[in-house]
Parts: structure tokens; C-alpha cells; sequence
């Protein structure tokens, strides 16, 4: 089968702030959360950290040049917070003019940027006042995003307010993956996911009074469930439940102005008191939903699992990467079809996708052509929901060049280019000259097969 993608749609990259930047606390930026966890002994997998990681703070008109040549037609990417706001209340001109000549860069490339503002990173000065379990930080966002739409807002047109509210909240208050690594704090898991809702509706809200022609949504992580047993009703009933946890919790309030009604049941006593009058305020502010797209999900119904009453269910056949997520591209499809039936067919972006490949000792590094397959897997099976009338925008790969991947550090690799943390040189991979050709190309054959 042959799939076509419309003119315009957006063939992009994606990166993160803290990922690729370093310098940290250069021209008056402040600690952030990540550089503080970062010195936790133990924190992070490999004890690398994110001092000088792809160090884009000074290569950044390099790494413009290679994305020319790439071809990509839209960059997205995301500010750090401390860099603009070191203190509350605070501007830093250095932080905004890094960002605006990088902007222009991008605009001179012929590239449109999507710009991130919220991307899994808080200031240390917020983190120690509670975060985001504490309502106080939508204002203090909203205020950071605001500086950012009156200063880039003129050139700046697609916005992402928010980068994955659930996986944010889940792996800083249940899991310990992100800093503040709490573990079982479902209070926290809940308020923080909440209030960055809301921080995501009052951006949008900005964004529309300050900058023309603005698209705004948030990137929603988004995860393929399904039970592992299709003929046990109770694992259905278990893998429903997870569902709404992974994907209701955003897609409910966002386009229907309600949290699962399952999750109300179970876990209200954890969200934040009244939090129901904050729901008409969260509904419909968005003009588009990103999904960043990694993985499917197995769950088994368990009596002895406490308030889920689910495990997940590893299932060793399934292909995997190297960060563990299970390889299933018509996940992708899914996620877009359940957004054309279920949520009123809005443009959507996938604002992420794409997988780690680690090195293997005696191994070529730049042939990857695991990581061509999964582009091409999962490109087709957008190309599918397309034909089935999805509003799907455009695709973002994650990443652009292999980067620091959070509490996994700097080993593992998910880059087009291949990045030399020593001597910061970087060298396209099989998958960026396969990614250059389709994108001059703009469709592929596939036999994207059925879910
Ligand atoms: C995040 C990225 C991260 C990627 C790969 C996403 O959840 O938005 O920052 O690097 O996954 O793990």
C-alpha cells in the first residue's frame, strides 16, 4: 500500500531544554530540579548528568545547519525555565535573546518552530516550594509562558504548552524516576497532574490573546493499552482502568471536561478538593493534541495490586527497546483513531516518536537500521489513519541527535545524528539519510498491517 501525506504536513525532530543544552547556569540561569537530581548519587543510571550534554547552548547554529540539510520542515523544541525566569517574578534578557536568536536561525532555515514551554524540567526555586502539587505554580507558569508569547510570539506560531502531564506526575510522585522521586505519592501524583491541566488551559488561553494565528496544545503521552488476556473480562475490566489512568486522565478533562468516571470513583480522595470546578476551565482550550507515541501496554488483573487492582504483563516475545518500552507501531494508529472518534477529530501532531539504540561494543554506531524500520513502521501507520480521515498535522521524531535521556543518561541514543559527548562532534546516522530521502520523497509503500 502506498501512503501520502498532505502538502504542509510538518516533518520534524524533536529535543528537550535540559537534554541538550548544558551549561545549566550559564549568562544567569538558576538550578533547575533535573540539575539538582542530577548530583543525587545513584540518580541517574549511567552517573552521567546534563552539564554539557549535547552542548546546543553554543553549538545551536551548527546544529541548524545540519537540520537544512536534513530537511526537516518544523523543529520542535523547549526553553528552560531558569534560563528566562531565574527567580520568581524575574527576567533574564541573556535567556530570551538565546532563545529569539535561535528562533530566527530557525525562521532563516526555512524551518517553523514548535516551541515547548513546560518540557519535565521545574526551577529549583518552585520544587522547593512544593511544585506542582501546589496550585501557586500555575501562576508562576503561566507567568514564564506569558514572557516567553510576548517576546517570541511574533515568529514563534505553534506552541506547546505542556510535555506529558501524566508521565511527569507519575514519574516524580509514584515511580522516583524524576526528581522530586517520590514513591507511592499518589496525593501528589494527582495534585500535580491537576494543576498542570490547568497551567496548560490558562497558557492556551494566553497564547490566543497574545500571539496571532497561534496553534496551541499540549503533548499527551500516550499509551497503547490492552489487556493481557483479550479473553478475560477481567483483565479487560483491569486494562479499561489503566487506560483511563494512562490516557483518560488527560483526554477526558481536555475534550469532555470530566475525569474518567472509574478514576473519579476510585481515587478522588487524591486529587485536589473542589477540583471539579476547575473542569469547565480545562475543556476545549486547546487547537491541537500532541501525542508523543513510545509504547504498548499489557495489564493483568491482580486482587493484590493496592487501588489499581492491575499488573502489567511483560510478555517476553514482544520486541522491545532498549528503555523497555514494547515496539507495536499500530499503537500510533490507535491513538489517532480514537482521537477522530472519541474526541471530535481534532488536528493532531504526533509530537513525539521514535526509539533508544545504545552502542554495541564492536558494532557500527551509525548503522541503525532498527531505528529505519521503526520510522517506517510507524510513519505508515499514520499514513493509514490519514486515509481514514485523522486530522494528523505532522510528525516529530524523538530526537535530533542523541541526547541526555533523563535518569537513563547519556548512553542511551536516541538520535537521527550521533552525538560524541566527548568531542561534541556530530555524525548523521543510516536513519537521518533515510529520513532526508522521505521527507523529498513524502510517501512510502508499507503493508501497515491490521491491529
Ligand atoms: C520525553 C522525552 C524523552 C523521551 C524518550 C518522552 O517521554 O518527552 O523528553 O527523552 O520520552 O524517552
Amino acid at each position: 500500500m502506498k501512503y501520502t501525506f498532505p502538502n504542509g504536513f510538518l516533518w520534524g525532530a524533536a529535543t528537550s531544554a535540559f537534554q541538550i543544552e548544558g551549561s545549566p547556569l550559564a549568562d544567569g540561569a538558576t538550578p533547575s530540579t533535573w540539575y539538582e537530581f542530577t548530583r543525587r548519587p545513584g540518580a541517574i543510571a549511567d552517573g552521567t548528568n546534563g552539564d554539557v550534554a549535547c552542548d546546543h547552548y553554543h553549538r545551536f547554529p551548527e546544529d541548524i545547519r545540519q537540520m537544512k540539510d536534513l530537511g526537516v520542515t518544523a523543529y520542535r523544541f523547549s526553553t528552560g525555565w531558569t534560563r528566562i525566569h531565574p527567580q520568581p517574578g524575574v527576567v533574564n534578557q541573556a535567556g530570551l535573546d538565546f532563545y529569539s536568536r535561535l528562533v530566527d536561525l530557525l525562521l532563516d532555515a526555512g524551518i517553523t518552530p514548535l516551541l515547548t514551554i513546560f518540557h519535565l524540567e521545574e526551577p529549583m526555586w518552585l520544587a522547593r516550594q512544593g511544585g506542582f502539587t501546589r496550585r501557586a505554580a500555575v501562576d508562576a507558569l503561566v507567568d514564564y509562558g506569558t514572557t516567553l508569547m510576548r517576546a517570541l510570539g511574533d515568529r514563534v506560531k505553534l506552541w506547546c504548552t505542556i510535555n506529558e502531564p501524566s508521565l511527569y506526575s507519575y514519574q516524580g510522585y509514584a515511580i522516583a524516576e524524576y526528581p522530586p522521586a517520590h514513591r507511592f505519592d499518589l496525593r501528589g501524583m494527582f495534585h500535580c497532574a491537576h494543576n498542570l491541566l490547568l497551567a496548560h488551559a490558562r497558557l492556551s488561553d494566553a497564547c490566543k490573546a497574545l500571539v496571532t494565528n497561534a496553534m496551541t496544545g499540549l503533548a499527551h503521552y500516550y499509551v497503547d493499552v490492552v489487556p493481557a488476556n483479550p479473553a478475560s473480562a477481567r483483565d479487560a475490566r483491569a486494562a479499561s482502568f489503566m487506560d483511563d489512568m494512562a490516557n483518560g486522565v488527560v483526554l477526558e478533562p481536555l475534550f469532555h471536561g470530566r475525569y474518567p468516571e472509574q478514576v473519579v470513583r476510585r481515587m478522588s480522595c487524591f486529587l485536589p478538593r473542589g477540583f471539579e470546578k476547575d473542569l469547565p476551565l480545562i475543556q476545549g482550550r486547546q487547537t491541537y493534541i500532541g501525542i508523543n507515541y513510545y509504547r504498548r501496554n499489557r495489564y493483568r488483573y491482580s486482587f493484590f495490586m493496592p487501588f489499581l487492582h492491575a499488573v502489567e504483563h511483560v510478555d517476553p516475545a514482544a520486541p522491545r527497546t532498549a528503555m523497555g518500552d514494547e515496539i507495536h507501531p499500530p499503537g500510533v494508529y490507535r491513538a489517532l483513531m480514537r482521537m477522530k472518534t472519541k474526541m471530535g477529530n481534532p488536528p493532531c501532531i504526533i509530537t513525539e516518536n521514535g526509539p533508544p539504540i545504545p552502542d554495541v561494543p564492536g558494532t557500527d554506531p551509525l548503522d541503525d537500521e532498527a531505528r529505519i524500520a521503526y520510522m517506517t513502521d510507524h510513519i505508515a501507520h499514520i499514513g493509514r489513519a490519514l486515509q481514514e480521515g485523522s486530522d494528523c498535522r505532522g510528525y516529530f521524531f524523538w530526537s535530533l541527535l542523541d541526547n541526555f535521556e533523563w535518569s537513563k543518561g547519556l548512553s542511551m541514543r536516541c538520535g537521527l545524528f550521533r552525538t560524541d559527548f566527548v568531542t561534541q562532534k556530530r555524525e548523521w546516522k543510516k536513519s537521518a539519510a533515510w529520513y532526508q530521502d522521505f521527507i523529498r520523497k513524502g510517501w512510502l509503500e508499507h503493508s501497515a498491517a491490521s491491529c
